[in-house]
C-alpha cells in the first residue's frame, strides 16, 4: 500500500572548492517508490523471476533509472494491459500504475534517486502454488520447439484428465518447465467428443509429442484458460466454473519464443482444480466476441475499427448459448496478433447507458491476458456490444484482415459469462 508521506527533502551538500554550498533537492525518495516496487514490480523482479533484473533493493534499481522511468512513462511495465483505473473497473490482483505513481517514479529518477530513510531492501515473494489441485496435468514426453529454425514456436498438447463425469475447471496454474522459453499458454477445451477426437488425431499425425497450431486449437473448442509468465494462480469468482465433459481431453496450447539457436526443451505442467457438479451453483460461459469485420488499409499508424453487434446474437454464435436475459462477466481480456495497437468493448443498453466491459490503450502480443474483475459487470443479451480495435499497418504492403497466421489480425474479446437466469 501506498505510505502516506510527503516528499522529504533532501539536503546535499555540494562542494565547489572549498566553499560548501547546500543544494536543496525536492523531489521524492527511495521511501515513496518503494512501495509501488514492493506491489507492482518485485515479485518478477527479483532473484529467480521472470523479469531480466533485480528490482529489489534501492541498490539493484538505481543502475536501472532511465529504463525504468520510460517503461512506466510509457506503461510497457508493468505488463498489465487492462486500464484498472477504475475508469473501466477494477481488477483482481491489478498492476495497473495510478498516474500519481508514474509520476513518482518519473519524479524520482529525475531528481536523482534519491535514498531516503526506508531500508533499501524489500521483501522478496514466494511464488503462490495451486495447493488445491486436483490434477496435474502435461505432456507425457518433453518438446523440443524450433525445429526447422523456428524462433516463435505454437504447439498443442493434448492433456487428458481421464473424466468419468463431467466436472468444472475453477482454478489452474501453469509451472513453466523452461522459463527462457515459456512465453504463455492458451487452454482449449473441445466442445464435443468429435472435436476431441480430431484433437487427438491431430496429435497422432503430428511428429513428436503434441501438433502445430496457430491462433486455435484448429479443432471446435471453447478458450478456457490463459497464462502468462509472472501470473501464478489464477482463480475464478467462488461458486463457477468452465464445464469440462466426461472424456473430453484439454488442449494447452503453448508459445515458446527461443532466444537463440541452442536446443531447449520443454514439459510444462497445467495444474488445475477441477471442482465436482455438487461444488458450482453456475456454469461460466467463456465465450469470444469478435470484430471480424475490418480491412486496414497498408500506410496507417492507427487504423481503427469498430464493429456493432447484439450481445446475444454473439454468445449464440460464439458460446454455443441461446439465451435471453442478464449475464454477469467475471472478467475479460483482448486478443490481436503484432501490429494491434489498442482495443476497447462496451456495452450500450438500448436505453442508451454504456457499460465499459474493458479498455487495452496500449496493446502488446506478448503479455494478453485474462483479468478478473473486483465487482462483476452485468450486462443484457439485448445489448449492443461497441467492439473497436486499433492497428498500426506502416510495415504491411496489403490490407490487412481477419485471420489466424500470424501476419493476420484478429479483434476477439475474451468475455467469460454467466447466466444470471439459467438454472445451473
Ligand atoms: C508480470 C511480470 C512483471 C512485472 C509485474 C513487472 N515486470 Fe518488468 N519485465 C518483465 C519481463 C519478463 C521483462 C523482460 C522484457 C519483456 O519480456 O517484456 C521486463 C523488463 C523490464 C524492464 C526492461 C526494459 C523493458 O521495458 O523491457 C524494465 C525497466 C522493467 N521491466 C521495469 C519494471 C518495473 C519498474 C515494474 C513495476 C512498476 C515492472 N517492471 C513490473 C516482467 C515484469
Amino acid at each position: 500500500m501506498m505510505r502516506s508521506s510527503l516528499s522529504l527533502l533532501a539536503v546535499l551538500v555540494a562542494c565547489q572548492g572549498d566553499k560548501a554550498e547546500p543544494i536543496v533537492v525536492d523531489g521524492p525518495t527511495w521511501d515513496e517508490v518503494a512501495p509501488i516496487f514492493q506491489e507492482r514490480c518485485v515479485h518478477c523482479h527479483q532473484d529467480g523471476a521472470v523479469g531480466p533484473m533485480r528490482l529489489d533493493s534501492f541498490d539493484a534499481t538505481v543502475p536501472y533509472g532511465d529504463l525504468i522511468r520510460t517503461a512506466v512513462v510509457e506503461r510497457t511495465m508493468p505488463p498489465f494491459l487492462a486500464d484498472g483505473s477504475g475508469d473501466c473497473n477494477t481488477y483482481t490482483d491489478s498492476e495497473w500504475l495510478s498516474d500519481e505513481e508514474i509520476a513518482t517514479v518519473a519524479d524520482w529518477v529525475d531528481a536523482g534517486m534519491l535514498a531516503g530513510t526506508a531500508e533499501g531492501q524489500l521483501d522478496t515473494t514466494e511464488p503462490e502454488r495451486l495447493e488445491d489441485a486436483t490434477h496435474s496435468l502435461y505432456s507425457p514426453e518433453a518438446y523440443t520447439p524450433g525445429g526447422g529454425g523456428l524462433t516463435d514456436d505454437w504447439r498443442c498438447f493434448v492433456l487428458e484428465p481421464d473424466l468419468e463425469e463431467d466436472r468444472f475447471l475453477t482454478a489452474w496454474e501453469v509451472v513453466p518447465d523452461n522459463v527462457e522459453i515459456a512465453h504463455h499458454a492458451t487452454i482449449f477445451v473441445p466442445v464435443d467428443t468429435q472435436a476431441a477426437e480430431q484433437v487427438r488425431a491431430l496429435d497422432e499425425d503430428d511428429e513428436g509429442p503434441g501438433y502445430t497450431c496457430f491462433g486455435d486449437a484448429r479443432a471446435q473448442a471453447t478458450l478456457g484458460a490463459i497464462w502468462s509468465p509472472g501470473r501464478d494462480v489464477y482463480r475464478l469468482p467462488d461458486g463457477v466454473g468452465i464445464r469440462v465433459g466426461a472424456g473430453i481431453p484439454m488442449v494447452m496450447q503453448m508459445h515458446f519464443s527461443l532466444p537463440d539457436d541452442e536446443v531447449y526443451v520443454d514439459q510444462s505442467r497445467f495444474n488445475v482444480v477441477l471442482a465436482e457438479e455438487s461444488d458450482i451453483d453456475k456454469e461460466l460461459h467463456p465465450f469470444v466476441l469478435m470484430n471480424d469485420q475490418f480491412e486496414a488499409p497498408p500506410g496507417e499508424e492507427n487504423y481503427e475499427h469498430t464493429l456493432e453487434v447484439n450481445l446475444g446474437d454473439q454468445l449464440k454464435m460464439f458460446g454455443n448459448v441461446d439465451y435471453e436475459g442478464e449475464i454477469e462477466l467475471v472478467g475479460a481480456g483482448t486478443h490481436m496478433h503484432l501490429i494491434g495497437t489498442s482495443s476497447n468493448a462496451t456495452a450500450v443498453s438500448p436505453d442508451g447507458e454504456e457499460t465499459c466491459i474493458i479498455d487495452v490503450p496500449r496493446w502488446d502480443y506478448f503479455w494478453h491476458n485474462i483479468y478478473f474483475y473486483e465487482e462483476p459487470v452485468r450486462l443484457h443479451t439485448d445489448d449492443t456490444i461497441r467492439a473497436t480495435c486499433s492497428w498500426n499497418t506502416t510495415g504491411m504492403s496489403e490490407t490487412t484482415i481477419w485471420g489466424d497466421d500470424l501476419t493476420d489480425e484478429m479483434c476477439a474479446f475474451l468475455i467469460p459469462a454467466v447466466l444470471v437466469d439459467e438454472g445451473k
